[in-house]
């Protein structure tokens, strides 16, 4: 009874102009009545928020939007960083969380994610927070191992009410661009995992509530399977989300 989340992480394309336009062709191709039974968002860059609010609420639409990243920080001298405060004020829902392009290209630590995701929470932002194992460890068989201790790091003393107000999203490091999806049975190996590290940190209730969505060359072809496994509550979605009509058809399914 969990609605499917489906997220768009746009990564850096699409520049402001190019946004409205991608917005406004999603909103063509995906009518009111698809929300009833999927949510859609997406994940624009920084400078694209502003003008992806416009189109939002001048057209009334049920898309909604969030950011790739945010400053630990509220405010202060943190230069070329963003505070949940100003996304929050922009009217984002969601704020993704240790990207695995954020883990690897800058250095970001179990320790760095969670201080962004109580920041996420501080401002009322649903953080997606991101775990995922790369190629080695998936050759080793110890994904499951790997990918519990990266979340309990990165979800660390958050309470269970702060727990039930986040997403996780398993994005295994191999499948990301590379059009290798993985199983289905892959994919919900990890997220049972997650659920049960979530129901360990904040209970069987929390566990049964939140959204753990699978992440890496999702598409219309593969999203049916991967979200018809019990744990499996959605996707996050990169280059498939920048093409409006393929966007709009991988969400309808969902
Ligand atoms: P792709 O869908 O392009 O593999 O990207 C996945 C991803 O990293 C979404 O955050």
């Amino acid at each position: 009874s969990r609605k499917p989340l489906i997220a768009g992480n746009w990564k850096m394309n699409l520049n402001h102009l190019e946004a409205i336009a991608v917005v406004q062709k999603l909103a063509f191709a995906l009518p009111d009545k698809y929300f009833a039974h999927v949510d859609v968002t997406v994940i624009p860059p920084f400078t694209d928020l502003r003008s992806v609010q416009t189109a939002v609420d001048g057209d009334d639409l049920k898309i909604t939007y969030g950011a790739q990243d945010l400053s630990p920080h509220d405010a202060g001298a943190y230069t070329g960083d963003i505070s949940g405060a100003f996304l929050a004020k922009l009217g984002c829902t969601y704020v993704v969380v240790g990207h695995s392009e954020r883990r690897t290209i800058h250095g970001e630590t179990n320790e760095i994610v969670l201080a962004k995701t109580k920041a996420a929470l501080r401002h009322g932002l649903t953080p997606i927070v991101c775990i995922g194992e790369g190629l080695d460890v998936r050759e080793q068989g110890t994904q499951v191992e790997y990918n519990v201790e990266q979340l309990k790091g990165s979800l660390a003393g958050l309470t269970a009410e702060e727990l039930s107000k986040t997403v996780i999203a398993y994005e295994p490091v191999w499948a990301i661009g590379t059009g290798k999806v993985a199983t289905p049975q892959d994919a919900q190996e990890v997220c049972a995992a997650v659920r049960a590290t979530v129901a360990e940190l904040g209970g069987a209730d929390v566990a049964a509530g939140i959204r753990v969505l699978y992440g890496g060359s999702v598409s219309s072809k593969n999203v049916g399977e991967l979200v018809a496994q019990p744990d499996v509550d959605g996707g996050l979605v990169g280059g498939a989300s920048l093409r409006p009509d393929e966007f709009a058809a991988l969400s309808a399914i969902a």
